[in-house]
């Protein structure tokens, strides 16, 4: 172990998913992991494998997908979630049962309903038999922020002791100072030496995550756990990219550390997370919000253009973001399309890359420029469909200022044994958009109940593509969708089908 090295241990997929309105379904998670990889996390905490068979899934494609970096599952101190854990990650190269327990004692009184003695056997039992499954055991004392010290070290000393490797001291609800986190980190450092690597996970409820992530390095952890744009439970967790970033621009102050994380790859990957999740960084976020780079005022324009330094400690080529966005067009073709998507750090399969293009010529009749953003959404869009047993064919609606709103629309439904049938219908509605998912209600037999509609601009231009996220409850099933149009509603109507394809690709 090189005492200088920060283990980047990614959350995006499991705390960053317990975001309201984050799910992903198994092809979106694939598709994240493999840009972590990408991006060099040394761990991905790839999900709660006991949470859903959805989630067990899509941490056992992972564990198939990727090469060597390490693929972890969350399992809380129980039996059957410890199996579920070990039997998810088995196929990947390098894996990692991340176990735990509460220990502060709100916790323990009020949710666990257990005594200290109670809670340190059940935490020795499920290292144990985590042990049965790997060799690499992480455990992790939830609400460790609040939780005795004095009891930190009882319990840690007893997991170590029975085969954990990891200690994660978790700030569960973003409670702590970062001076306080100093000290407490440095007390279990101290008390357990060698014996295991100090992890920090720290929640953002005051704003603190990052802070308090730093002073946690500082004090001797040497993994932190943190999310791709701070993804995360409430306020999110410890964003990746500005503790990556401020160990990398603050050498001064923090070195010899470092982290294994290749810095261009940080916007291709904020980027990917955000038009999958179809949530956005607030513009002024550090490092991957929109204006991060951009200089408003005249005094600062001035000065950048003598000496970049002047203003910018760090530059949008660090992080992958290129100045120059203006792009393809119509006369594109299909050597200057891959490689500007290699650029972006895409890397598609041949079937993958041939049904991109075609996507991309289909846009280009429908609009000028495509800018860097446009390419982006699509290919996201293009790589993570999954199975379509309904697309859309046409639409029409008619929208009225008296309440009386239709929607027409016609849409492909491909059979079990492959033959493909034509169905329309049409709809009443309140507003346009209600009459669209009536009338693909109407003509799928199904009855959704729209939990949430996002809609965004991708680029620029009266003629910017529009991306529809939209949440859907079908029967006990929340689902989300994307849809990519230049047309408002057709993007609605698509994403509106592509949650309901996921709905059904779940239940076969
Ligand atoms: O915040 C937390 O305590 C967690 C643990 C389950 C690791 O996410
Ligand atoms: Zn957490």
């Amino acid at each position: 172990m090189d005492k200088n090295h920060i283990i980047i241990f990614d959350t995006t997929l499991r705390d960053g998913e317990q975001s309201p309105g984050a799910s992903m379904n198994t092809e979106e998670k694939i598709q994240i992991a493999l840009q972590l990889e990408r991006l060099g996390v040394d761990v991905i905490e790839s999900g709660f494998a006991a949470a859903s068979a959805g989630d067990f899934d899509a941490i056992n494609q992972i564990a198939k997908q990727v090469d060597n970096i390490c693929v972890a599952s969350l399992a809380r101190a129980l039996e059957r979630d410890i199996k579920a854990a070990g039997e998810a990650i088995m196929p990947a190269k390098n894996k990692r049962i991340h176990t735990f327990i509460a220990t502060s004692p709100i916790h323990m009184e009020h949710k666990l309903k257990m005594k200290s003695d109670e809670v340190i056997k059940k935490a020795v039992e499920a290292v144990k038999y985590a042990r049965t499954f790997v060799d690499d055991v992480e455990f992790s004392c939830e609400d460790a922020g609040r939780s005795d010290v004095e009891f930190l070290k009882e319990i840690c000393d007893a997991v170590v002791s029975a085969g954990a490797s990891t200690i994660n001291l978790p700030d569960t609800v973003g409670f702590r100072l970062p001076s306080e986190l100093y000290e407490r980190m440095k007390a279990m450092v101290d008390f357990l030496g060698d014996r295991a690597i100090l992890s920090a996970h720290n929640h953002n409820d005051l704003g603190l995550a990052v802070a308090n992530t730093l002073e946690c390095i500082k004090a001797g952890a040497r993994q932190v756990e943190c999310t791709i744009n701070g993804l995360g439970e409430r306020a999110g967790n410890a964003a990746l990219e500005e503790i990556v970033m401020a160990i990398k621009t603050r050498q001064d102050a923090l070195g010899p550390l470092y982290t294994n994380i290749i810095s261009k790859e940080i916007y291709a990957t904020s980027r990917l997370v955000a038009s999958i999740t179809g949530i956005e960084p607030q513009p002024n976020k550090a490092i991957v919000g929109k204006n991060a780079f951009a200089h408003e005022s005249g005094i600062h324009q001035d000065g950048v253009l003598k000496c970049a330094q002047t203003y910018e400690i760090i530059s949008a080529e660090d992080i992958g973001a290129s100045k120059t966005n203006l792009v393809l067009g119509k006369h594109s073709g299909r050597h200057a399309f891959k490689d500007r998507l290699i650029t972006l750090g895409f890397d598609l399969s041949e079937d993958e890359l041939n049904s991109a293009f075609s996507e991309f010529k289909a846009l280009c009749d429908k609009k000028k420029e495509i800018f860097d953003e446009d390419l982006r959404a699509l290919v996201s869009e293009e790589i993570t469909k999954i199975p379509e047993i309904y697309s859309i064919i046409t639409l029409s609606s008619s929208a009225c200022n008296n309440g009386h709103t239709s929607a027409a629309i016609s849409i492909r439904k491909m059979l079990e044994n492959g033959e493909e049938i034509i169905l329309s219908d049409a709809a009443l509605g309140h507003g346009t958009i209600d009459a669209i998912f009536k009338a693909i209600d109407r003509i799928s037999n199904s009855a959704g109940e729209l939990k949430d509609y996002k809609v965004a601009a991708i680029s620029k231009g009266k003629d910017a593509l529009a991306k529809v996220d939209v949440k859907v409850k079908f029967g006990q099933q929340t689902v989300i969708g994307h849809g990519l149009d230049i047309d408002t509603m057709l993007a609605s109507a698509k994403a509106y089908i592509a949650a309901l394809n996921s709905y059904l690709s779940m239940k076969v």
